[in-house]
């Protein structure tokens, strides 16, 4: 019993398990276009049940002992295949047979260990092999018929030697990597199988080379590029090296971390003979770079000396390097540059000098630098001058013949600039004076003779105090960086700003500015960003302020984004953002917002982005939100107090539920009031209830009523009078106005006939007939007929009320005479009706001589076929055979009771 509860319970678990044991055999892998990842899934076997046209096959990851060629012949249009990362001990030459158009083969980080000298055969197309990771020791030739091979790695493998084939192969072989294996010596004989390749890279990083034997990079066919980093060289052992890399076509080294300690005239002697033109020198632990050690490079264009140790940079150190463009000494100097240091560098473009050390930058320290386009001193460290580390007006006049572009003196602790001190960069675009000590008022002629500047960034320095003539001198600024430097006080007249036209980023960001001039960016039609989050700028909007509303965004006509975050605003003029049709951003997070002026976002046609969070908003109300939230692709409104009732909150959550904007962070708009709600989510809040109750319910009972309305005209109109009718007919009978069940001869007559003065003629010729007579001369049915029966000295009116009332039935003679006949409309049948009602509806037959549409019946007597029995309405009939039938069914209506059945 147990047994079965437990199976119960755990057999859905039990299946689940199973299933996604048997689903891991293929079907798990994604399979995009024509590539299958089948990666990281624990395989133990190829896949069986992927599309056999995928071009691409990845198992890498996984437990592959063996590459079975049978298992894959079935995608046979492979042309990568990637099983790095198994456990592949064993490769068979058919694999290559049945994968014709495999290009690139990866085998990386498995066992294989030999490799079989026709391993490879069928690999003719194979373009790039890779081996790295593996314990493979070559022996033979396993990459002879690799003819189109142009990248093979070998990497980490024991390989104890280059040597890869006996003679001559790998012609297309472009890289080749050989590095972190045992390989100690280079011997001309084991690259005698590249002698015909152009290598653009052989790479034999992390090997414990010590040897180079003479001719041994000779012995390869080109060799354009070597990478030796980490192979502990030091100075003799690159001097070997360049001995072998003389006369050789070489044009890119790396010997990074090869612990070159010091470089002196002898060291890279050799070098002269080749043409090498990128040298990577770095992490060396260099100390010293000699006079005239470097002149050897004559062709080299790019050098890199990063993280070294130079100690001293002499005068002649860089002689020679007359084409280098690109030097990278960042984090290489250690003490002290030489004046004339980079006197040979005429070529030199791109000088990174960022974190070093030395005590100044002395009047000559740059000169000859007759190209420079870019420099940077970052993090540079000048150890002269201390406390006060001054930029004057002679410190870049080594720079004066210069085309400097980019200037960046970020993080040198800078304290201030003298007037002029940047007058010799008329071409500088870019300076970069961020993150410095600078504490100083900004007079204007610091910036002097910059004719061509195009940013400034003097973001995160001590203190700078502006004044209206800060920017006088640099008109053609686009971007303006001044945040946090502790300028409180804009209210400068007239503004600093007024000059620069062309501004289009300007940011004040992070300075408490509290006080600023309604004009104080006037004039800057081209800006686009404005930065002034972090300030203290809410008095200027307040209505209450003593000076006014300080209206100071009009007039940016093209200002795109606006960032006024943690201000303490807590009122926002309904105007304030009027003129800004080109802003898609608005940024007013963290500040004090609740209750917003209808209509205050408006006028912003472009916006995008909003961002509120962090007010103290509760209500998001239509006439507010609604235009501007209509376009918005991105809102970000959380962490406000939103007051969850119908009146607050109802559009705002009808619109989050019904948007495409992006809105992240939903889990944050959180009620705070009423407390019943309180930090329930805003989007969880029922608007069905409030849905507009009063609106919807008045909308429901207006139509309702008014439906109602149109359909009792309408009824009235078409069936008014059967209602009527038969309202009279059930009042009657409810009342006990029935027929008094007279017996039959309590009536004097059968029935009266109401007829027109013209049909008389023909009535008495066919209705006295029917009374027919019994023996005692009575007639079986009597008639009552006006002009017979009449009693005289009566008045007419009395007579027929009399006659009706004393006959059993009435008849009507219904003909166009009758429908004419005013007495007979006016009174006879209203009688006959009035009875009819009192007593039943079987009480009225009516005789059709001529052909009348009810329609007319209705409009000249009041009287509709559908009031009566069928029984009660005859035709008389138009031939004469018929009139016998005729008088059969009058005499059974005139029999049948009169009673309501
Ligand atoms: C290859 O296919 C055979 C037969 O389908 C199968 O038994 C074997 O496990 C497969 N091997 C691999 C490594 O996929
Ligand atoms: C590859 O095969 C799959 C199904 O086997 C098919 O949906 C897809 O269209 C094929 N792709 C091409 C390029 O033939
Ligand atoms: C060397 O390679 C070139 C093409 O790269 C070829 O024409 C020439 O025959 C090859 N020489 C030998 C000896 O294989
Ligand atoms: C290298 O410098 C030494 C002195 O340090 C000098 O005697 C020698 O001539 C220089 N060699 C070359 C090739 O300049
Ligand atoms: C270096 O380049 C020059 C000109 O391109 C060429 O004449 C010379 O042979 C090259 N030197 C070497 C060693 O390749
Ligand atoms: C540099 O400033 C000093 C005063 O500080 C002035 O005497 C000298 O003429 C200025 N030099 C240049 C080149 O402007
Ligand atoms: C100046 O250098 C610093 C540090 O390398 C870097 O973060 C900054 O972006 C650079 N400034 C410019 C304008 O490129
Ligand atoms: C502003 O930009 C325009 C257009 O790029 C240029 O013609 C004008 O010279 C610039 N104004 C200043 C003061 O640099």
């Amino acid at each position: 019993m147990r047994m079965l509860f437990i199976c119960c319970l755990y057999l859905p678990f039990i299946l689940l398990s199973f299933c996604v044991q048997c689903g891991s055999t293929g079907s798990v892998c994604k399979i995009t276009n024509e590539v299958a990842d089948c990666s990281h899934l624990k395989l133990t076997e190829i896949p069986s049940d992927l599309p056999t046209n995928i071009t691409t096959l990845d198992i890498s990851h996984n437990q592959l002992r063996t590459l079975p060629p049978a298992n894959l012949t079935k995608y046979s249009q492979l042309v990568s295949l990637d099983a790095g990362f198994n456990s592949i001990s064993k490769l068979h030459p058919e694999l290559c047979q049945n994968l014709p158009l495999l290009n690139g083969l990866n085998l990386q980080h498995n066992q294989l260990h030999m490799l079989s000298d026709n391993v490879f055969t069928y690999c003719t197309r194979l373009r790039e092999l890779n081996l790295g990771f593996n314990i493979i020791a070559i022996k033979n030739d396993p990459f002879k018929t690799l003819k189109n091979l142009k990248l093979l790695d070998v990497s980490h493998n024991v390989l104890s030697s280059t040597k890869l084939g006996s003679y001559q192969q790998l012609e297309s072989l472009q890289e080749l990597v050989m590095s972190q294996n045992k390989i100690v010596e280079l011997k001309k004989e084991d690259f005698l199988f590249l002698s015909n390749s152009s290598l653009k890279i052989l790479d034999l990083s992390s090997n414990p080379l010590t040897e180079f034997h003479p001719g041994c990079f000779r012995a390869i066919g080109n060799l354009y590029g070597l990478n030796l980093n980490r192979v502990h060289l030091g100075p003799p052992g690159t001097e070997k090296l360049c001995l072998e890399l003389s006369s050789t076509s070489i044009q890119n080294l790396s010997l990074s971390q090869v612990q070159l300690s010091h470089i002196s005239n002898s060291t890279f002697s050799r070098m002269q003979k080749t043409n090498l033109t990128i040298l990577d020198l770095s992490n060396n632990y260099l100390s010293a770079i000699e006079n005239g050690a470097l002149v050897w490079f004559q062709n080299l264009k790019s050098l890199n000396l990063e993280d070294n140790k130079i100690a001293h940079l002499f005068s002649h150190s860089l002689d020679g390097l007359n084409n280098v463009n690109f030097l990278n000494l960042r984090n290489s100097i250690k003490q002290k540059i030489d004046d004339f240091a980079f006197q040979s560098l005429k070529r030199l473009e791109c000088l990174i000098m960022d974190d070093n050390t030395f005590p100044e930058i002395t009047p000559h320290m740059f000169t000859g630098l007759e190209n420079l386009k870019n420099l940077s001193l970052s993090k540079c460290i000048m150890t002269l001058g201390t406390t006060k580390r001054t930029i004057t007006n002679r410190t870049f006049s080594s720079l004066a013949h210069s085309p400097l572009q980019f200037l960046n003196l970020t993080r040198t602790k800078i304290t201030d600039i003298q007037a002029g001190a940047f007058s010799w960069l008329g071409e500088l675009k870019s300076l970069d004076l961020g993150i410095n000590e600078i504490d100083q008022e900004i007079k204007g002629h610091e910036f002097q003779g910059l004719s061509n500047i195009e940013t400034i960034y003097l973001s995160y320095n001590n203190l700078l105090t502006l004044t209206s003539d800060s920017f006088a001198f640099v008109p053609s600024l686009r971007k303006l960086r001044l945040r946090k430097v502790g300028c409180r006080n804009l209210n400068i007249s007239p503004s600093p700003f007024r000059t620069l036209q062309n501004l289009t980023i300007l940011d004040l960001g992070n300075n408490n500015i509290a006080n600023m001039r309604e004009d104080v960016f006037d004039g800057l039609h081209q800006l686009e960003i404005l930065d002034l989050q972090h300030n203290n700028l809410a008095r200027l909007w307040k209505h209450a302020n003593p000076d006014g509303l300080v209206l100071f965004l009009k007039g940016l006509q093209n200002l795109r984004l606006l960032d006024l975050e943690f201000n303490g605003f807590d009122e926002i003029p309904g105007k304030v953002f009027h003129g800004l049709p080109q802003l898609r951003s608005l940024n007013l997070a963290s500040n004090n917002l609740n209750l917003l002026p209808e209509f205050v976002f408006n006028d912003l046609a472009s916006l995008t982005s909003l961002f509120l969070q962090k007010n103290l908003v509760t209500a998001v109300e239509k006439e507010v939100f609604g235009t501007v939230f209509a376009n918005l692709k991105e809102l970000e409104m959380g962490e406000n107090p939103f007051d969850c009732t119908c009146e607050s909150i109802a559009w705002f959550v009808n619109w989050l539920n019904g948007s495409k904007t992006y809105i992240p962070g939903l889990n944050q708009y959180l009620c705070n009031t009423p407390p019943k709600y309180h930090s329930t989510l805003v989007i969880h809040f029922d608007t069905l209830p409030c849905d507009n109750a009063p609106f919807k319910l008045l909308y429901i009972v207006n139509t309702t009523v008014t439906l109602l309305l149109i359909f009792v005209v309408l009824l009235i109109h078409f069936i008014g009078w059967r209602i009527k009718f038969l309202w009279s007919v059930s009042v009657n009978r409810v009342l006990g106005f029935r027929e008094i069940d007279r017996p039959q001869q309590q009536f004097d007559y059968d029935a009266y006939i109401i007829h027109a003065q013209k049909d008389k003629n023909w009535v008495f010729k066919n209705f006295i007939p029917l009374e027919g007579r019994k023996e005692n001369n009575e007639p079986i049915i009597r008639f009552c007929l006006e002009e017979r029966d009449f009693e005289a000295g009566i008045s007419e009116f009395e007579a027929i009320v009399n006659s009706i009332n004393r006959s059993r039935k009435t008849i009507f003679v219904v003909t166009n005479h009758l429908l004419k006949d005013p007495w007979c409309k006016r009174f006879k049948v209203h009688h006959a009706i009035q009875q009819a009602i009192e007593q039943s509806r079987d009480s009225i037959i009516l005789i059709f001589r001529h052909d009348i549409p009810d329609y007319k019946l209705n409009h000249a007597l009041c009287l509709r076929r559908a009031m009566f029995k069928s029984r009660c309405l005859l035709e008389w009939p138009a031939q004469k055979e018929r009139v016998n039938a005729f008088y059969l069914q009058l005499k059974s209506a005139l029999k049948s009771s009169s009673r309501i059945q």
